[in-house]
């Protein structure tokens, strides 16, 4: 569909593979299987859940949130449910909030998803972008816990002078849907990747080494760096900031591409069931996105 090559693709982002939802699939419906397979695993029904944040930037309308579709799917009637749209840090945004209402004694058992549905905005002639993004969605409980485990921090920020460095302006109230925004293209995400880039490794940098500062821990005692998987090379340049070595990164996009605010939950998943999360391990996960915003957490597993 555009000029480009796999070895420009592998070389310059780490993606070989990605996945793409059917036509009829929305955000909740992937939400939805993530959702499931998270209350199996924990041993909860869906009336244990007493709070739903959906993190997302593709959800399934303008409104109502996607949360509350996931609540009428899973049947989770005894829960509330938002959205949180930090982009690619929505995950890591959702867990800061989960995490701040299970300590504030507000909620007991909030079920936070990550899910994306990108390839619906993906413009398919634009080479800087449709070769990055997959679909997926990930899921996980938090719940209160007297033992010495669990979120140790969680650490977001924004700034909102370099929005325009990647965004989707059309379908809000700023461009609304009409023949002129669709011939336009307005409807489909536009980036300056090198610009990202840059801003990504400067920033990421800096969090996570203040993140382990605040938490008065060395490089060495990280058991697993969890990044958002949005390109090898900023993994790496993180990676190198904090001198943590590639064995102990997590790192999936070679498999499941850019997918924003579900790729730390889809690679915390795949950590634990392939055996490398054990009891006792610190883990640090960190995301950068539009906005911009980023985010880390640092947890006792
Ligand atoms: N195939 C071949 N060539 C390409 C492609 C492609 N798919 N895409 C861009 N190029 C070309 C460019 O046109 C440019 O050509 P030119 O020099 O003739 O102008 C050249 O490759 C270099 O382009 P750059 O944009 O400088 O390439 P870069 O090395 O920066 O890689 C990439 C681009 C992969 C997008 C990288 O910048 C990146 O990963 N950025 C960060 C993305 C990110 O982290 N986003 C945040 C999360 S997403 C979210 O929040 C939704």
């Amino acid at each position: 569909m555009v000029d480009t090559t796999n070895a420009w693709i592998t070389e310059r982002t780490g993606i070989k593979e990605r996945r793409i939802a059917e036509e009829n699939q929305a955000a909740s419906d992937l939400a939805c299987e993530a959702s499931k397979e998270a209350l199996k695993t924990a041993g909860l029904q869906a009336a244990d859940i007493d709070l739903i944040i959906v993190a997302t930037m593709s959800g399934d309308m303008l409104f109502p949130s996607t949360a509350c579709i996931l609540q009428k799917k899973i049947e989770a009637h005894k829960a509330v449910g938002f959205d949180i749209n930090a982009a690619c840090s929505g995950f890591l945004y959702g867990l800061h909030v989960a995490d701040g209402f299970v300590k504030a004694g507000l909620h007991k058992r909030i079920l936070l998803v990550g899910t994306e549905v990108l390839s619906k905005f993906t413009d398919w002639n634009d080479r800087n972008t449709c070769v990055l993004f997959g679909d997926g969605a990930g899921a996980v409980i938090i719940e209160p816990t007297e033992e010495d485990r669990g979120i140790l921090s969680t650490h977001i920020n924004s700034d909102g002078t370099m929005w325009e460095l990647l965004y989707i302006p059309g379908g809000g109230s700023r461009y609304p849907t009409s023949l002129e925004s669709i011939q336009n293209r307005l409807h489909y995400i536009k980036m300056k990747g090198n610009e990202v880039f840059k801003h990504a490794v400067r920033t990421l940098g800096d969090l996570v080494i203040r993140t382990l500062k605040e938490n008065n821990l060395s490089s060495s005692q990280l058991s697993l760096l969890i990044p958002h998987q949005a390109n090898t090379r900023i993994i790496q340049a993180t990676a190198e900031r904090i001198g943590i070595p590639m064995d102990k990164v997590i790192t999936n996009l070679d498999t499941v591409g850019n997918t924003s605010a579900a790729s730390i939950p889809i690679a915390l998943d795949e950590s634990i069931k392939s055996g490398r999360v054990r009891d006792g391990d610190y883990i640090l996960m960190e995301a950068f996105g539009g906005g911009f915003t980023w985010a880390s957490a640092l947890m006792k597993w």
